[in-house]
């Protein structure tokens, strides 16, 4: 089976930036979302990705308007039904994936590939949800979707050589380097990404530091393009918590306990970029 058409089911951060690179690599793109408001932001931020690389000299105009050609929206499954592949870039909670994987096993055709973007949650676990185990897979792609180059594939107990290696080469197609890497929880991203960023939210809790002396220790002193706390804000504080309850959860162990004051910036609804404020302001 040769991958042409791709569902991406989720239309936020991680979702209109799969979708855009899939539309971008000449795949026919289906996004699934629960409100059409929803679909129509992620439209408008593909639009205005792909009007500042054609700004940039990168892409033609011709190739923006094909983009947005490839890209169709809808918020009815029965839409993925001949999907050769559908990536799953919904909320990081284990409900909300057992309902989606289990309507994608119930309309998507036979052969038809279950990826997840999840970040933390077990391949394994979201397998269950379907009766083609062999054919999830993890498909793990990193914000902002369009500049970063690694896809973590991530491989169940259960999932196919066959699988793990289609998706290995649909990740190159859209211009990507893929990792395989077996089900674990966090993966290998963010188990050691997040203790990092949790860790630098409890060193500015205990006040070690402030904000921007911490991102800049990052920064100068460890060479990373973003200090943790931006970055955080970057990724969403409400999914640095999640994950960090994943792992807490899942390792038993209190080095993963999330830090109060990541748990309590969520609460006040402070998630970062996509919500105007996190640990700094955004316009
Ligand atoms: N869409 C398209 N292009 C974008 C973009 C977007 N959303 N965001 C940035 N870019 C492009 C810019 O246009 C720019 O292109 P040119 O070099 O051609 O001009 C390039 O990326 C660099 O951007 P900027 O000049 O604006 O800024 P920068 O040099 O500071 O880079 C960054 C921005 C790429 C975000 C960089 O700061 C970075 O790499 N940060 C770390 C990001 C990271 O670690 N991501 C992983 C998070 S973890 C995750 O996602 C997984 C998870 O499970 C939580």
């Amino acid at each position: 089976m040769e991958i042409e058409r791709v569902g991406v089911v989720g239309s936020g951060t991680m979702g209109h930036g799969i979708a855009q690179v899939s539309a971008m690599s000449g795949f026919e793109t289906v996004i699934l979302d629960v409100k059409q408001e929803f679909l129509d932001g992620a439209m408008k931020r593909i639009s205005s990705s792909l009007d500042k690389m054609v700004e940039k000299g990168k892409i033609t105009k011709g190739v923006k308007d094909d983009t947005l050609v490839r890209i169709k929206t809808t918020l009815d499954y029965n839409d993925l039904a001949y999907c050769d592949i559908v990536i799953e870039a919904a909320l990081e909670k284990p409900d909300v994936k057992g309902r989606v994987f289990r309507q994608l096993d119930s309309v998507c055709k036979r052969d038809a590939i279950l990826a997840t973007n999840t970040s933390s949650i077990s391949i394994d676990e979201i397998a269950k949800f379907t009766k083609r185990p062999e054919k999830v897979v993890g498909m793990h792609f990193f914000n902002p979707v369009q500049v970063m180059k690694l896809v973590e594939v991530v491989k169940g107990k259960r999932t196919s050589d066959d699988v793990a290696q289609k998706v290995r080469e649909l990740s190159e197609k859209m211009g990507k380097i893929p990792v395989i890497v077996n089900d674990a929880p966090g993966f290998v991203s963010n188990r050691v990404l997040m203790p990092m960023i949790n860790e630098a939210v409890f060193a500015l809790h205990e006040g070690v530091s402030t904000k921007e002396g911490i991102d800049s220790v990052m920064k100068l002193g460890a060479n990373h393009p973003m200090g943790p706390l931006e970055l955080a804000d970057l990724v969403g504080l409400d999914v640095c918590l999640d994950i960090m309850n994943v792992l807490h959860s899942a390792f038993k162990d209190n080095k993963y306990r999330p830090c109060p004051l990541l748990a309590k910036m969520v609460k006040d609804g402070k998630l970062g970029r996509k919500t105007g404020e996190g640990f700094y302001r955004y316009k």
